[in-house]
């Protein structure tokens, strides 16, 4: 299976276009240690051609023209052949708009996520208007629901539900239901390995734990590094947690936690602008990489 990485950086993207904070200010001068970074999305292939995106960020169209493809047969072809969406938050779905062109299109997600794109954010019904637009493929919403992509046979998908929080926009902000934040769980039947995903990782279960033991490589949520970073760089009162995500740093954080799992790689994605790791030379990148962890940058591929 190949993974390739579209967009490492949490939503806003870094430089964020209105930030002014230290990373900001250093990526946008061309500081040496620091890399931009385009709004989370990666995509999944079993050729290196043919592409599932999981995730459309606002920043698609730019990541797009980094996605490798095969030779084109026909004036309009894309490499995406399908979505998924591992939640309705803003960084995750505004890119369904810039893909209409390419409709009618399958979009994996789960009913919880089709019934926000329908009503509180109504993206689909809108986007019906392009040849269809997305045409819904119901995931599972329990632990370990499986599911296939067609054009990917050799793949077996699964579902593990993820407490992280539902969009400033749903009803369901701050009280997240079964359904509104997944992680995916790639096998591939082939050679044998693993891929977890989970952009958003708000709380461990012991189910999830245990999905985790098992993936060779864990490409997992490392928004923040400290529980009060928001608030430390003076932008909100609000902790990584009631954002839905777990901090990389102290007891029970990212680091500590993935220090448990056999997987041969370890990497952090979903990074947000405040973070210290976005700085190569700081401390904190020093300590991540000491732990066997990689920090994921826009382009990175994953053979696995
Ligand atoms: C998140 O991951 O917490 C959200 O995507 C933040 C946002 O609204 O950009
Ligand atoms: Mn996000
Ligand atoms: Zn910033």
């Amino acid at each position: 299976m190949y993974v390739f990485v579209l967009g490492s950086a949490a939503g806003g993207g870094f430089p964020q276009w209105n930030c002014h904070c230290q990373n900001c200010s250093n990526v946008r001068t061309g500081h040496p240690g620091y890399r931009p970074r385009t709004q989370s999305s990666i995509a999944i292939s079993e050729d290196g051609m043919h592409w599932l995106l999981v995730n459309a960020s606002p920043d698609i169209r730019q990541q797009l023209a980094t996605l490798p493809h095969g030779p084109t047969q026909s004036v309009r072809q894309s490499p995406v052949q399908a979505v998924l969406l591992s939640d309705a938050q803003m960084d995750h779905v505004t890119g369904l708009v810039m893909l209409r062109e390419g409709y009618p299109m399958d979009l994996f997600c789960t009913p919880s996520v089709q019934q926000e794109l329908s009503q509180h954010f109504p993206l689909l019904p809108v986007l019906s208007h392009w040849n269809d637009g997305l045409l819904h493929q119901p995931l599972p919403e329990h632990h370990n629901g499986s599911f296939q992509v067609s054009f990917l046979p050799e793949l077996a998908f699964s579902v593990i539900p993820l407490r992280s929080n539902a969009p400033p926009y749903s009803p369901r902000r701050d009280a997240p239901q079964a359904g509104d934040n997944i992680g995916l769980m790639v096998r591939d039947r082939k050679t044998g390995t693993s891929l977890f995903y989970a952009p958003g990782l708000g709380e461990l279960t012991p189910e999830l734990l245990a999905v985790m033991a098992q993936a060779d490589c864990l490409l997992v949520d490392g928004t923040f590094w400290s529980e009060d970073e928001m608030r430390l760089v003076g932008l909100s009162h609000k902790q990584a947690r009631d954002l839905g995500h777990l901090p990389l740093e102290g007891k029970d954080g990212m680091i500590e936690l993935l220090a448990g799992f056999p997987a041969a790689r370890k990497i952090f994605i979903h990074i947000n602008n405040t973070n210290p790791i976005l700085n190569e030379y700081s401390v904190e990148y020093q300590q991540v990489r000491q732990a066997g962890i990689e920090v994921a940058w826009d382009g990175m591929e994953i053979r696995l």
